[in-house]
């Protein structure tokens, strides 16, 4: 096998690190744990102090909680700083943190989009503009963006202002991987359609998740474990010529 490109070559396994945002959620903790098995260094961040510290007694050394609000632009900037104090090089980056809102257009006000638009967008922005330096400077580094389907649907049960801000990871996946390229860096994305998670199993109806099921050719939801198996993949360095990608992961819903 010969590998030549500068993102296909990596440094040394075991001292990678990757952060993991919205870590303690369903899709996270898969995430979590799979980059925990492969020997990443996993920092995690997450609002949701008591499953951080759940994690840690079960990773132990593998994993770094770091507590942080992702709506709040000067938390972000303060949690990153006290990060690459300790780690100067992060190697991986997954945007993964997001939350749902179901109104649609009519029913939005500018505190829910400005409120959706800070986590699911803002977050991944600021956390990829403060790691993309020192992944630059050693000529290696993924980003992988959680995107959704509903980027590409418009939404079909969730809303306008979560719609907008997928579509938004899909831009912010496309301008990093065309900067950063040269460097050595991709930026990718995920956009997966009804992860079997609370965000389906408690704000869907019965009947909505029963329409929505009959219309996945594939006939069940998505697995948080198979959103990780994507990542990992866009994470390893056989992806080195990948990038500005979207997977779409939505079991035959949509094509194109
Ligand atoms: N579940 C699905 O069906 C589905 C489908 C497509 C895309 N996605 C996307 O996948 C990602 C993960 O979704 P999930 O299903 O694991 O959701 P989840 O609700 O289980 O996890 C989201 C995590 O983000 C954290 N979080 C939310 N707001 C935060 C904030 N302000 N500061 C810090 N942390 C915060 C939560 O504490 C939680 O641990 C999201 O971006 C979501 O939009 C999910």
């Amino acid at each position: 096998m010969i590998l030549t490109s500068s993102s296909t070559t990596r440094p040394a396994h075991r001292t990678q690190t990757a952060i993991v945002t919205g870590a303690a959620g369903a899709i996270g903790v898969a995430l979590v744990d799979a980059m925990v098995e492969s020997g990443l260094r996993v920092v995690m961040l997450d609002r949701d102090k008591e499953a951080l510290d759940r994690a840690e007694v079960k990773y132990g050394e593998y994993v770094i909680p770091c507590a942080v609000d992702l709506a709040d632009a000067g938390s972000i900037q303060s949690a990153i700083g006290s990060v690459l104090s300790k780690y100067p090089t992060i190697d991986i980056l997954v945007n993964n943190a997001g939350i749902l809102s179901n109104n649609k257009f009519a029913s939005t006000s500018l505190d829910e989009w400005r409120r959706v638009h800070a986590v699911n967008v803002d977050a991944a922005f600021l956390l990829s503009q403060a790691v993309l330096p020192s992944m630059a400077a050693q000529r290696w580094g993924r980003i992988i963006n959680i995107s959704s389907y509903a980027a590409k649907s418009g939404g079909l049960t969730a809303g306008t202002a979560y719609a907008v801000s997928k579509s938004a990871m899909i831009g912010l996946t496309f301008s990093t991987a065309r900067e950063f390229a040269g460097y050595g860096i991709t930026a990718n994305a995920v956009a997966p359609a009804y992860v079997m998670s609370p965000m389906v199993s408690e704000q869907l109806t019965e009947e909505q998740r029963q329409r929505q099921l009959a219309q996945i050719p594939v006939g069940r939801f998505c697995t948080a474990q198979e959103v990780a198996h994507a990542v990992m993949f866009l994470a390893s360095p056989l992806a080195g010529f990948i990038t500005g990608e979207v997977i779409d992961m939505n079991g035959g819903l949509h094509f194109d």
